[in-house]
């Protein structure tokens, strides 16, 4: 089957109706924008199965996904939506880029969460961009943002939630967003209509067990903390399972 995009996580393959695309998770993991580059054995797997449950988890919770099905380990079925060319990050503690760029300790507790935009260009670094930006460059409009920042700190409510069942806090995580091109069943149609799309991963998120502070996530590749793949296979067996 050919492929229509291969990223550095998934590859993209059409799907067996019109608007729809078959996602195939690979083990490839990357960090630092490309610059490092490895495999973690069976990331491929957690991240569909992590990503699938917690889409129908959102659906249920009245997000509106790209998700469809699962099609096997490794592979998704979603509506084909045209990418909002923004990464929608949410944080509840400080950590990772924003903890560099203001010089602040990883860990504080946000007076509320936040929602941070950066552009979505590997070649310019993934540039954190500002409300005026979109808007002026047109990448969305005022509505759709608007939308956008509902649905992230929805979702972040949800996702807390989610994971605190599982001893896990949830640091921060990045969403991608699309509009969906195909015709719903209501009389405006959905076409338009803002989906989350993408995935959830452990790839996508900061997970700290609580108590311990244990990072269960892609820092632990990032930073060479050892026990990846373990970390990994934990957060499926707790998101699959519902406890800890
Ligand atoms: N429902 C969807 N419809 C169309 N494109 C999608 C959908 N869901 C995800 N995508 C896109 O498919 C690609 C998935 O591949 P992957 O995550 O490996 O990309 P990547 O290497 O992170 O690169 P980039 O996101 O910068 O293109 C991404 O470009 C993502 O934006
Ligand atoms: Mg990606």
């Amino acid at each position: 089957m050919e492929k229509l995009y291969e990223g550095k996580a998934k590859i993209v393959y059409p799907g067996p109706e019109t608007g729809t695309f078959r996602v195939f998770y690979k083990d490839d993991a990357t960090a630092f924008n490309g610059q490092k580059k490895a495999q973690i054995g069976g990331k491929g797997v957690v991240n569909n199965k992590v990503s699938s449950e917690l889409f129908r988890y959102l659906e249920s919770h009245g997000i509106p996904t790209h998700f469809i099905r699962e099609l096997s380990e490794r592979e998704m079925l979603v509506k084909q939506v045209e990418i909002v060319p923004l990464e929608v990050i949410v944080r509840n503690r400080t950590a990772g880029t924003f903890s560099k760029r203001y010089g602040v300790e990883e860990g504080i507790v946000l007076k509320y969460p936040l929602v941070e935009f950066s552009l979505k260009n590997d070649a310019l670094g993934d540039p954190l961009i500002y409300d005026d930006a979109a808007l002026g460059l047109e990448l969305v409009n005022g509505a759709e943002l608007a939308r956008i920042k509902e649905l992230a700190l929805r979702i972040n409510t949800l996702l807390k939630e989610f994971f605190a069942e599982r001893n896990l806090e949830l640091i921060d995580f990045k969403l991608e967003f699309g509009r969906a091109l195909t015709p719903g069943p209501s009389p405006k149609g959905e076409r338009g209509k803002i989906l989350l799309a993408d995935e959830i991963s452990p790839d996508t998120m900061r997970l700290w067990e609580f108590g311990t502070g244990k990072k269960m996530d892609k820092d632990r590749f990032r930073r060479d903390l050892g026990g990846v793949e373990e970390a990994y296979q934990e957060v499926l067996r707790r998101v699959i399972g519902g406890t800890a």
